[in-house]
């Protein structure tokens, strides 16, 4: 059994990096609260008799050698950047979870056949430069050069911030891994819904995890006076954006299943008696099905044109990324189940809604991951929580998770 006060404290003081005032946390990849996190991850494993080690795109992987060093690995970990002002489990508890996971095996004296890995992925969130998964992507082979072109509100390429942070941007296939390498990946993380606390349980064995498609969409109307111009003769680019938004919600809602949001806004030239004349912002599209999720893209997309010819203002967008939905592995959802039972702990199946380094790693393995209960579903915001005990249930499935699929001596 992992030790509880343990965990829970290492979680804790991760989440002292990059507090805010709200109670929330703002820990952006390449900053120096990032670097602190990373230090500090990195001594939690080196207590925890790893081998610590940052690959080429800034993960930082503790390894627990096996038996049988040539063994593929099995991997377990989740990541330690956040949202502006989130929560310290979102990552956290998979990341820290890991480690104590190693460290109990360690101080058991368990040697398994497999060596065991566990991994902080880096920049999972993608808050700072509107793209996510830098890390997993990274160690699954499918990260462009181009993707380092992306920039953040202050212009800094995501290629520069990684070459001030001591990393070679030119280096990045370093960090890739053969599929022969690794034998499965499990990840640790807070559920981030309301299924698990409607059924009264700690604990839920994930399904799949939703597709996402992140837009980034340019209207351009004309700036005018905002008291000499006649309603009738405009084009804002503001008011065509907010029928756009409301099309992103009714269209979304008909599906029953999806999920749409526009998080992210920008008015200019942004002044109180100006016309907008050019308006950026975002669309984060989800859903469990890859036809749902496409047939909603194009629903949308079509509304968008025709509002847009409608108020004669001109329409672009990007796509900043799309990763279809994953679903998890058999082998690896009957693993979980496995310990769920074996500690007495109800199996519940549910998909994941948010999205998660696993996605990039199914490139390579099989996956799975494990679900901790989220106070009233509550995550992306300073109030998240999960219990010290529903961490620690949490933990020890992924305690015999791991051994079992390590092969335990
Ligand atoms: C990460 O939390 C995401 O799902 O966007
Ligand atoms: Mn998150
Ligand atoms: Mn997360």
């Amino acid at each position: 059994m992992i030790n509880k006060v343990r965990l829970f404290s290492h979680l804790q003081e991760l989440g002292e990096i990059g507090k805010l005032e709200s109670g929330g946390i703002t820990r952006l990849v390449f900053t120096k609260e990032d670097k602190a996190a990373k230090q500090l991850v990195s001594s939690y494993m080196r207590e925890a008799g790893l081998e610590v080690r940052m690959d080429a795109v800034g993960n930082v992987i503790g390894r627990k050698e096996g038996r049988n060093p040539d063994a593929p690995v099995v991997l377990t970990g989740s990541h330690i950047d956040s949202v502006y002002n989130g929560g310290i489990f979102d990552g956290g508890l998979g990341v820290i979870g890991g480690i104590e996971v190693l460290q109990t095996m360690n101080e058991q004296g368990i040697v398994t056949e497999h060596p065991i890995e566990v991994i902080a992925f880096n920049d999972e969130e993608g808050t700072r430069f509107s793209f996510s998964m830098l890390g997993s992507r990274g160690i699954a082979g499918i990260l462009k050069p181009e993707n380092l072109e992306h920039v953040d509100k202050d212009g800094i390429s995501f290629a520069e911030a990684m070459r001030d942070f001591g990393l070679d941007p030119e280096l990045i296939s370093q960090a890739t891994r053969s599929k022969d390498s690794i034998k499965a990946h499990v990840e640790l993380h807070p559920e981030q819904g309301k299924c698990l606390e409607n059924k009264n349980l700690s604990v839920g064995v994930v399904t799949g995890i939703n597709s996402s498609l992140w837009l980034k969409v340019t209207i351009t109307g004309e700036a005018g006076h905002a008291g000499a111009t006649p309603m009738n003769i405009r084009h804002d680019a503001l008011a065509a954006a907010a029928e756009i938004i409301q099309v992103v919600e009714q269209e979304t809602l008909k599906t029953g299943t999806a999920v749409g949001t526009v998080g992210k806004l920008e008015v200019h030239p942004g002044g109180i008696n100006i016309i907008p004349g050019s308006v950026e912002f975002t669309i984060d599209l989800r859903d469990i099905c890859k036809t749902v999720g496409d047939g909603l893209e194009h629903s949308i997309l079509s509304k968008v044109r025709s509002i847009c010819e409608k108020r004669h203002v001109k329409f672009d967008f990007e796509v900043l990324q799309r990763v279809p939905p994953v679903p998890c592995s058999d082998l690896v959802q009957a693993t979980i189940k496995e310990s769920c039972n074996k500690l007495g702990l109800e199996v519940y199946s549910l998909p994941s809604g948010a999205g998660h380094d696993s996605m990039h790693i199914a490139n390579l393995c099989p996956i799975g991951m494990i679900f901790v209960r989220s106070k009233d579903g509550i995550s992306h915001n300073p109030a998240e929580w999960s219990t010290p005990e529903d961490c620690e249930d949490g933990a020890n499935v992924l305690y015999h998770t791991l051994l079992n699929l390590a092969g335990a001596s």
